[in-house]
Parts: C-alpha cells; sequence; structure tokens
C-alpha cells in the first residue's frame, strides 16, 4: 500500500495507524525525517573525562564514537573506515591515542584525523591524508554534561531544542552540587518492538504501573500517582511525569528516586544522604520544584529518564521490528560510594536488562509490535483519545499540564513526528 502521512496518524492524533509501527516505508522515512534532523543522545561527560577516552554511541543505526581530544574537546565521528567502511573502533569504550582499523590498518586520531596508510609507503603518490578523516557529525552540543550529536548543520541550537524541558530535568540536576554522573557502561539488549513503543511509555505512562506491573507496584503507589501525578508537554514529543507532593508531607515521601524496594535496601547510609538532598533542595530547585517527585520523562525522539529508578535510556531503533535499548544506570556525583552503588543496584533491580518492571515492559511492547503488524487489521487504528483537549496551561510550571491519564503526550508526539514525516515526504 502506497504510504500517504496524512493517513496515518489524524488532525488530532485520536486516531493512529498501526502501519506506524510496522510498515518498512514509515520506517525508511523515519530515519530521514527523525533522525536525520533532530538533535540524539551520544552520551555524558563523566563517561568521558580524560584526554583519549571514548565511548560507543549510536545515532539510529548509524555507529558513532564518542571521544575527548587531546585538546580535552569532544568529538563524535562516524565509525566506518574511509578506506572500506569497517568500524575502527571495536571496543564498547576505553581510552586511546590510536583508532586502527583491522583490515589494512589505516589509523585515525582519538579526534577522527587520518595518520597513517600503511601501503602508501610502497607508492608514489600519496593521497591527501587531511581530506580522509572519520566523517565528523556535523554538529555536538553539551547541556548540563549530557551530549547531543546532529546530521542537520541547522538544526536549532540544543538549549532552544530542549527548551521547557530543561525546568524539569532542572528539578533532578540542580539537586546535587556536582550534577549527576553516569557510572559503568551501558546495559544494551534487543527487544522484538518498535523503537517508539519504550519511548512512548516513558514519555508519559504511567497509568499502566497497576495493570501491568500489578505483582509489585503496591495499590496505594498507583493511588498517590493518580491523585497527586502530573503530566506535562513543554514542547509536542517532550514530556514529563511527576508527582507534587503535599507541603506537609514528610521527607521520606517528598525525597527523590529510591522508589520500592529501593528504600528498604538503602538502610541508614542511603536515608541520611537523602534527607540532607532532601532538606536543601528548596534552596536549590525553589519551593515548587524540591516538592517534585519525578516519574518518567521523555525527549524527543529516544532519550528517557526514568527519575524514580535513575537511568537514562535510549531506544534505538533496528528496522521496524527491532530495538537496540541503551540503558544508563545515573547517580549523584557528590553522593558517597556506598550510595552509588545502592542507586546502581536499585536501577539494576527495576529497570535492568533483567529488571522486574523492565521485564514486564519490554513483553508488551513486543506484544504491541505483533499486534501492530495483524493482517487484515491495518484499516483499524488505535484509539489515542483519552484526555482530548483537557491539558491546560499551569501558573507555575510550563508545558501544558493534565492528569496523567490523559493520552495528550503521545498525541503530541505523533503529531508533531507525522508533520517531520510530512515536511519530507515529497522527497519519497
Ligand atoms: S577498510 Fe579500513 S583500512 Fe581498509
Ligand atoms: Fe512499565
Amino acid at each position: 500500500m502506497p504510504l500517504k502521512v496524512d493517513e496515518l496518524v489524524n488532525a488530532d492524533a485520536s486516531l493512529i495507524s498501526r502501519r506506524c509501527w510496522s510498515d518498512p516505508a514509515v520506517y525508511a522515512l523515519e530515519k530521514r525525517a527523525i533522525f536525520g534532523r533532530s538533535w540524539l543522545f551520544l552520551g555524558h561527560e563523566t563517561q568521558i573525562p580524560n584526554a583519549g577516552d571514548f565511548v560507543q554511541a549510536y545515532m539510529c543505526e548509524t555507529p558513532i564514537i564518542l571521544s575527548r581530544g587531546e585538546d580535552h574537546k569532544v568529538y563524535a565521528n562516524v565509525n566506518s573506515c574511509r578506506h572500506r567502511g569497517l568500524p575502527v573502533c571495536r571496543a564498547d569504550h576505553g581510552n586511546t591515542r590510536r583508532f586502527i582499523c583491522p583490515y589494512h590498518n589505516w589509523s585515525y586520531t582519538v579526534e577522527g584525523a587520518l595518520v597513517a596508510i600503511p601501503q602508501e609507503s610502497a607508492l608514489q603518490g600519496q593521497p591527501d591524508k587531511s581530506a580522509l578523516g572519520l566523517q565528523r557529525v556535523p554538529r555536538v552540543e553539551r547541556w548540563r554534561g549530557m551530549i547531543f550529536g546532529s546530521f542537520d548543520e541547522s538544526i536549532i541550537p540544543l538549549e532552544d531544542y530542549l527548551g521547557d524541558m530543561r525546568f524539569y530535568l532542572d528539578a533532578f540536576f540542580l539537586r546535587f552540587p556536582q550534577g549527576i554522573e553516569f557510572i559503568g557502561a551501558p546495559h544494551r539488549w534487543l527487544i522484538d518492538a518498535n523503537w517508539k513503543l519504550p519511548v512512548e511509555n516513558q514519555l508519559g505512562d504511567v497509568n499502566h504501573g497497576a495493570f501491568l506491573h500489578s505483582a509489585i507496584i503496591p495499590r496505594e503507589a498507583q493511588t498517590l500517582i493518580e491523585s497527586l501525578g502530573h503530566s506535562v508537554v513543554t514542547t509536542p514529543g517532550h514530556g514529563a511525569t511527576f508527582r507534587v507532593m503535599p507541603e506537609d508531607a514528610p521527607w521520606q515521601d517528598v525525597a527523590w528516586g529510591m522508589e520500592a524496594m529501593g528504600s528498604l535496601l538503602g538502610g541508614s547510609e542511603v536515608q541520611d544522604y537523602l534527607r540532607e538532598v532532601q532538606a536543601r533542595a528548596a534552596e536549590r530547585v525553589g519551593e515548587l520544584r524540591a516538592r517534585m517527585k519525578g516519574l518518567t520523562y521523555g525527549i524527543y525522539p529516544n532519550l528517557s529518564f526514568l527519575w524514580s529508578n535513575t537511568s537514562f535510556k535510549v531506544s534505538h531503533p533496528r528496522g521496524p521490528g527491532k530495538v537496540e535499548y541503551w540503558s544508563w544506570a545515573v547517580v549523584p556525583a557528590d553522593a558517597p560510594a556506598a550510595i552509588k552503588k545502592i542507586l546502581r543496584t536499585n536501577y539494576s533491580s527495576f529497570f535492568g536488562p533483567g529488571g522486574l518492571l523492565e521485564q514486564e515492559d519490554a513483553e508488551v511492547w513486543a506484544q504491541q509490535y505483533l499486534g501492530s503488524d495483524i493482517d487484515f487489521a491495518d484499516q483499524q487504528p488505535y484509539f489515542y483519545g483519552l484526555g482530548l483537549g483537557e491539558e491546560q496551561p499551569h501558573p507555575h510550571m510550563p508545558g501544558l499540564v493534565s492528569v496523567t491519564a490523559n493520552e495528550f503526550y503521545a498525541r503530541s508526539f505523533f503529531q508533531r513526528w507525522r508533520d517531520e514525516l510530512k515536511a519530507v515526504e515529497s522527497d519519497a
């Protein structure tokens, strides 16, 4: 069936075709319309603190080397040899002076410049090596240590792109004098699902908790989410969910992170640290944000932040029906080592690849993908109309705000997604 973007998502995005998740033609268009033109998360500065440090990253399916040059600047280059295309960096992370291609041993600096071609000593002519460096990601910018890249040279500055999401991200980041730290290498695993399914889940779908995760999330916790929860869309495609705890709530109820069993595992050392952080939260982020207890955030197109269990995740597409999920444990940089370890265990227990909640989520994403590819059902769009039009501006919080049962976060995402696909559809 020929692709017409207007037929995939209706005007208010309350009806969305199943083909959005399953059609190879949609996926091909997404690569150019979304991943060729957005800011994409590459990594965090704490992963590459020293000259020569590098980590691997991806921009959609394009492999990237993110590195710290000898000049201490951050570099992002496509991990593909200019000779015959092999990946020149084979390790997930490390420290080096050179990336050496295994096929014919062309070697590149950590900044991406080509410095040696072994075969040229036997030849009379010598190629211009200065024109044969690794392909540079044209735009790389940072905010609060988060490094993003874009293939679109004319994209708006990263800070403008993040816009008012910074207000909500700072509710977490600014609580800690030294900011945050990504610890260890990311967990990486494959899910038989479309890349937008994890994204949509973490952009605002916190209402499935009591149902899908009923064995783990107690009913009282879900009742609190429903009564105190807020869902916010700052710019279409970005979103945040959090509880605003009552002014008279005891500090244990307001303190960030350490959801569910984590607070039991933590013991007094964690409790003391969290109490101290919470005691200073109002002076650092203001009274309202000090009472925000985050759930999940989404940053368009494929980055999410699970504040509740302190993890950043990227949903890397690998075709319409496959995701390579990357997931980092995140901790306050100034926390004592023992607390970082406990926080990482808390993250792994719930949202690592074997996490109690993650496995249930991955299972439903795989099932939704299958549901999006059922023969003879593709004329029957999904209903995305819960809470249509109920979101409103708020006097103290930027963006549009509503209850967490309102699916406006998903409608906003798909309206932006549809419009960006339409912008490149004509030359498809
Ligand atoms: S393919 Fe890299 S040196 Fe030949
Ligand atoms: Fe979930």
